[in-house]
């Protein structure tokens, strides 16, 4: 090849294409690979790439509403010629702070006054649908008229901005750009056809010495977090758990004693899938009588049915103490005269709403100690321990409900940033019907911590959104310069 510049069709295509006066939406193709090689081109000094917001006026739902149905002191008028009683005012089918809206603009612009309980009418309302042809106008072609203030006022239109890229070639760019025709005809995407008939195509050569473009060099925080909190488990004398991110509903909530068909299983809206999986059917028999009927000699259960089809349904897990019941069943009911500390770090699914400390899919520390001599106060202990090993103090623990535990602790931690208290756990001794049907009769305790809230409170992040899943901030990862590998 004749050049140094290893360049692909996309890149030629986006060099002709700025030869041609091309915006960049204007190109044809996949809009992702453009923008990539429109980037990839200005990283090589080939064009310069500029951002530019431009600012765009649009109708807001408001808007739009009014451009169907008209607008409110237009419908309001047309109304009032057939009932002006003041107190009647609603039948226009308009909402009272439309209609108030709509009456501040029809006395401010002299059509109707208020006489007593009756509006009269002064002038006809001309205006007003010119004022309707100039939403519309807006709606069209977007640009600022008269009205544009009061329109914005009343929340009819907003200013949007279009985030416009402007490509222009390099001097570098322009000598290249002339010299295309040696860099085209050269194939770069391989297929069955092309290497079949190889020798009637030029291939494009790899340049094998080039430097890649490092974007960012650094390990997501969230991952190295993960690392920095299983060390500090082994070093409390945790072992690891291993686990399914997909579970039976029988071990999310039926072997905990969470009730069917109850808000017990509100608080991790579950989200289920299609399939069904396999049951020890013995256990779930166990579970199932201590459900109905509790513990001879020590309680009543709860009565009522218990649906065995429910239980094999499978979910995405809301809460990694499935792994902890599956490990009492599978390990410590087999060893009973062990101790024992399990832990995991792994990711639970809640269908909730998406804020400042919630997302669907988050990380928990889950941690289950089955050792003699256990005590509340020895539950309480790991915990403050592991959170003064993150460098976290500000720790408490507060009484809570839990199906599956008692008594139980939530625990909050001080957050700095928002200057209060937010839940960043929750822990518990296993009531005795949950252990029961597993064959174990020693106290267990067990807690749940929120990997990415610990995070939040220990690096002093506000918003859990941009440090896992698809808002994350690229910026932090960088900021933190003990992640980078290299
Ligand atoms: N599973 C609980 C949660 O999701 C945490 C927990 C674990 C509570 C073990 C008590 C015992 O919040």
């Amino acid at each position: 090849m004749d050049s140094n510049y290893n360049l692909s069709e996309t890149d030629i295509l986006v060099i002709k294409s700025i030869l041609q006066n091309k915006k960049v939406e204007e190109i044809e193709g996949n809009k992702d690979s453009i923008i990539n090689s429109a980037r990839k081109l200005a990283s090589l000094g080939i064009v310069e790439f500029n951002r530019t917001a431009i600012p765009k006026i649009v109708l807001t739902e408001r808007g739009e509403e009014a451009l169907k149905r008209g607008l409110p002191e237009v419908i309001l008028f047309n109304f009032i010629k057939t009932n002006n009683k003041r107190d009647e005012l609603e039948k226009s089918g308009l909402s009272k702070e439309e209609i108030n809206a709509a009456i501040g603009v029809l006395t401010r612009g002299g059509f109707i006054k208020i006489d007593k309980d009756q509006i009269v009418i002064l002038k006809d309302i001309d205006e007003l649908n010119k004022k309707f042809e100039k939403l519309n106008e807006i709606k069209l072609n977007g640009i600022k008229n008269e009205y544009f203030d009061e329109f914005l006022k009343r929340g009819l239109i907003r200013i949007e901005e279009e985030e416009k890229i402007n490509l222009t070639l390099t001097e570098e760019g322009k000598k290249i750009a002339s010299n295309l025709g040696n860099l085209e005809g050269y194939v770069s995407n391989l297929n069955k056809e092309i290497i079949k008939n190889y020798k009637n195509y030029k291939f494009r050569a790899y340049d094998l010495n080039s430097t890649p473009y490092i974007l960012y060099n650094g390990r997501n925080l969230v991952k190295y977090f993960i690392d920095e909190v299983r060390k500090i488990m082994f070093s409390l004398g945790f072992q690891e758990m291993s686990s399914n991110y997909v579970e039976e509903v029988f071990w999310n909530y039926d072997v905990m004693m969470f009730r069917q068909n109850h808000p017990d299983r509100d608080i991790q809206d579950t989200i289920y899938l299609d399939e069904k999986g396999d049951l020890d059917i013995s256990l779930l028999e166990r579970v199932k009588e201590v459900y109905l009927n509790g513990i001879k000699g020590l309680s009543f259960g709860y009565g009522g049915k218990f649906d065995e089809s429910e239980s094999s349904k499978l979910i995405l897990r809301g809460h990694t103490t499935a792994t902890t019941f599956r490990y009492l069943y599978y390990v410590i009911s087999k060893n009973l005269d062990k101790n024992y500390r399990f832990f995991s770090v792994s990711k639970v699914f809640r269908n909730e709403a998406i804020d400042f400390k919630h997302l669907r899919e988050f990380y928990q520390i889950e941690g289950m100690i089955y050792e003699d001599g256990l005590s509340v106060r020895s539950l309480i202990g790991y915990i403050k321990e592991f959170y003064k090993s993150l460098g976290i103090d500000k720790i408490q623990v507060k009484p809570t409900y839990n199906p599956y535990t008692e008594p139980s602790f939530e625990i909050i931690g001080f957050y700095d940033k928002i200057n209060d208290w937010v839940e960043i756990g929750n822990s518990g001794m296993f009531r005795k019907e949950t252990l029961y049907p597993l064959g174990i009769n020693k106290n267990v305790a067990g807690f749940g911590l929120a990997l990415e809230r610990a995070l939040m409170l220990k690096y002093g992040i506000d918003d859990i959104r941009l440090i896992n899943g698809s808002e994350s901030d690229l910026d932090i990862i960088r900021k933190y310069k003990a992640f980078k590998l290299w």
